[in-house]
């Protein structure tokens, strides 16, 4: 690293949004109405139709069996497992509810089907059968349809490998965080090896050909010692894929954080060396780092979506192609037909009652601007490719003329390099990329918290 980095990172560590979506939810206009986005959705789907493409279907399943203290998912902590019945009926009436009210005698056409959570593997292998199955039944799968789940080792068994695996599913994510006890034990999640290798080659025995891992960094007591563990075991499984995250400390809105003291948290450089390090080991192993906070092996698509420059990134985060409208069903789920974005219910009780009275359960949205819909596509480009332009007409917008006086101080420190009209970001500038997008992000500027909402960058 540069000599003045310590510097930079203490400047630049502010809080800001991760950019899942522009504009980011908190700044969402909220009025949308259940109208607006069936209809879009329905022209979404027609769109992808004629291009031979489908939807992407994400189905969030919020249960797990503890709590990891540092999580910041929507997630209902039960021992109960008697939840999950009730919880694939509401879903499967949600889907039901869907296809009645975009009114479509022909079955939806599907590619992508992602499962997240909480906990998906929490159902037993014959909801999930239920569950998938009841959203198959009604929808036609584009030849390259790519289905993908993710789950924690503790609770993912031989007999839940071989359901998904039958129902078309050769995409897995494995929660792994950390391997070193002191911080596990700190974070409440106890996991070995061992674990997590026995259901690794399982997965590869049934035919699922991309594994991913996510590790976590800036987790209580973690040094370069224990990402050094953490890595080499890792490097040892082999995923295809790492996403290596900045923990997000978020504790106003994740009380369960407040199990550690930020005492314990490494902060600002501490924290961003131990991703260099943890970085530095996996590309020396043979990864690439293709976007923020992620990296894959050159035979997974991920890599070769970066390569081909058709890298995407939505609320489910990095994905190897632009796939719409993205439908999301069941409690928490953020939906996005590419003009409109939803977000269902928070509350399980209040999600279960609304599907149960005939509601789609929306509770928020927001429709694009014609400048959301711009900005969003520079923001986009400096997530997957690390830099954009606006050359042309259609990506110009006058909120442009201010990017590069804000780009002018990461100019000076090294981040960017400028043009006339477009942006691009060095190799130092990579820890950077959040800060270098609030550059572009209008609704940021116009209205600046005067709260906290968002994590910190670094
Ligand atoms: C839904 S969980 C993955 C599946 C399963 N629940 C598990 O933990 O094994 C999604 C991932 O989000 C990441 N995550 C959760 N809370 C986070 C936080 N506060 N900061 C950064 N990453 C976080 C973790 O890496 C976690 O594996
Ligand atoms: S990290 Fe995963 S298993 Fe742990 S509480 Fe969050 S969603 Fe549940």
């Amino acid at each position: 690293m540069i000599a003045t980095t310590a510097g930079l990172l203490r400047k630049y560590d502010v809080p800001g949004p991760r950019y899942t979506s522009y504009p980011t939810i908190l700044y969402w206009d909220t009025e949308t109405t259940l109208a607006r986005w069936l209809d879009s959705t329905a022209r979404s789907l027609s769109l992808a139709e004629l291009d031979g493409t489908g939807a992407a279907i994400y189905v969030h399943i919020p249960f797990c069996r503890s709590l990891c203290t540092y999580c910041g998912c929507n997630s209902r902590i039960t021992c109960s497992t008697s939840v999950g019945k009730a919880y694939v009926r509401s879903v499967l009436k949600e889907w039901e509810l869907y296809r009645r009210q975009l009114g479509r005698s022909a079955p939806i056409p599907l590619s992508e089907l992602h499962l997240g959570g909480g906990t998906p593997t929490f159902l037993s292998a014959d909801e999930l059968d239920e569950l998938i199955s009841g959203i198959l039944k009604h929808v036609k799968q584009t030849p390259d349809a790519e289905f993908s789940i993710e789950s924690d080792p503790r609770v993912t068994r031989p007999d839940h490998l071989a359901v998904l695996r039958q129902l078309g599913f050769r995409r897995l994510s494995l929660g792994i965080q950390d391997f070193d006890p002191r911080v596990q034990e700190a974070v409440n999640r106890i996991q070995s090896e061992q674990q997590v290798r026995l259901v690794t080659e399982h997965a590869r025995a049934l035919g699922f050909n991309s594994i991913n891992y996510d590790l976590i960094y800036g987790l209580p007591f973690q040094n370069l010692n224990s990402v050094e563990r953490t890595v080499e075991a890792t490097i040892r499984l082999q995923p295809e894929r790492i996403a290596f995250y900045a923990y997000a400390h978020v504790p106003w809105v994740k009380p369960g954080q407040r199990h550690f003291t930020e005492d314990d948290l490494p902060s600002g450089e501490e924290k961003r060396n131990l991703y260099e390090f943890g970085r530095t080991m996996l590309e020396q192993a043979g990864y690439i780092e293709i976007g923020m906070d992620h990296l894959a092996l050159k035979t997974d698509s991920l890599w070769k979506a970066a390569f081909a420059g058709t890298l995407h990134r939505n609320f489910m985060g990095y994905t190897s192609r632009f796939v719409s409208p993205l439908i999301g069903l069941g409690v928490s789920s953020i939906s996005d037909s590419w003009d409109v974005f939803v977000q269902n219910e928070k509350q399980l009780e209040t999600y279960e009652a609304r599907v149960a009275q005939g509601e789609i359960p929306i509770f928020r949205g927001h429709e694009l601007s014609e400048e959301d819909k711009i900005l969003r596509r520079h923001i986009l480009n400096l997530m997957t490719r690390f830099e954009t332009c606006w050359d042309s007409p259609e990506l110009y917008v006058p909120y442009l003329d201010s990017v590069a006086k804000k780009l002018e101080e990461p100019r000076r420190d090294g981040l960017v390099r400028l043009s006339a009209n477009g942006c691009e970001v060095t190799n130092n500038g990579k820890a950077f990329l959040r800060n270098i997008c609030m550059a572009f992000d209008a609704r940021l500027a116009r209205q600046a918290p005067t709260t906290q909402l968002f994590s910190r960058t670094i």
